[in-house]
């Protein structure tokens, strides 16, 4: 048999169809997942936002392993819920407590608004009636593993995230990952410390 030339690569090799034979749940989930930007104004219940935050970032094992995964299980992420009205929240600024799957609130009122004059006007953050907003506290992986915890922390919020996404394909609620922000303006609309760097902002509404 004469070998292969190298100028005949690369093989291409036809992988089976998707779809077709057998479709898990995740695979159905996963290809209804898209971006949505047009919402209405229906408020979200308190459960609701509650099955969220933990899929965001919630506690999944007596050991305290959570649901998205972290590099050292070091957990840099913190996670905001920014409420309007008309939820099962009063409006304000509340921050996810996963240990405790609890939310403290740190601001009352509501700063939509504000938060989307940061996000360079995007509607989706002043018309949803919560947004999630993932920030990292670097410092908590960095110690570890030096200038890479930056990334990991940051491949992170993509893992929660992703979750955040999923769960609302299940729950007919939308959302669309922001990341064209003013860093230190939502800082200060979230008022949050000077070592936490908000990564993301997710806009929660039925549509
Ligand atoms: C890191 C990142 C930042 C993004 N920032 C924004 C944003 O600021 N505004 C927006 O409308 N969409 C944003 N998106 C959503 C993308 O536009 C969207 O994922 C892309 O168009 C593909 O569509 P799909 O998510 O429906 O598959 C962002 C997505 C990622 C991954």
């Amino acid at each position: 048999m004469v070998a292969r030339e190298f100028t005949d690569l690369p093989m291409k090799i036809k992988l089976p169809e998707t779809g077709v034979s057998e479709v898990s749940r995740t695979e159905e989930l996963l290809a209804k997942r898209r971006s949505v930007r047009r919402y209405t104004e229906r408020g979200l219940t308190k459960e609701v936002i509650s099955r969220f935050l933990w899929a965001a970032q919630g506690i999944s094992s007596g050991e305290g392993l959570r649901t998205a995964p972290s590099a050292g299980a070091l957990y840099p992420l913190e996670i905001h819920a920014v409420a309007g009205y008309g939820n099962g929240l009063e409006p304000g600024i509340y921050r996810y407590v996963a240990e405790e799957h609890a939310l403290t609130q740190e601001v009352p009122g509501d700063i939509r608004e504000k938060l989307a004059r940061a996000a360079l006007s995007q509607p989706m953050v002043s018309k949803a009636p919560v947004s999630l907003v993932i920030s990292a506290v670097y410092p908590r992986i960095t110690g570890k593993y030096g200038k890479r915890g930056i990334r990991y922390a940051d491949m992170e919020a993509g893992h929660a995230a992703q979750n955040v996404y999923l769960l609302g394909v299940e729950l007919g609620i939308g959302t669309c990952a922001v990341g064209a922000f003013n860093d230190e303006e939502v800082k200060k609309v979230l008022k949050l410390p000077a070592n936490e760097e908000p990564l993301y902002i997710l806009p929660l509404s039925y549509f």
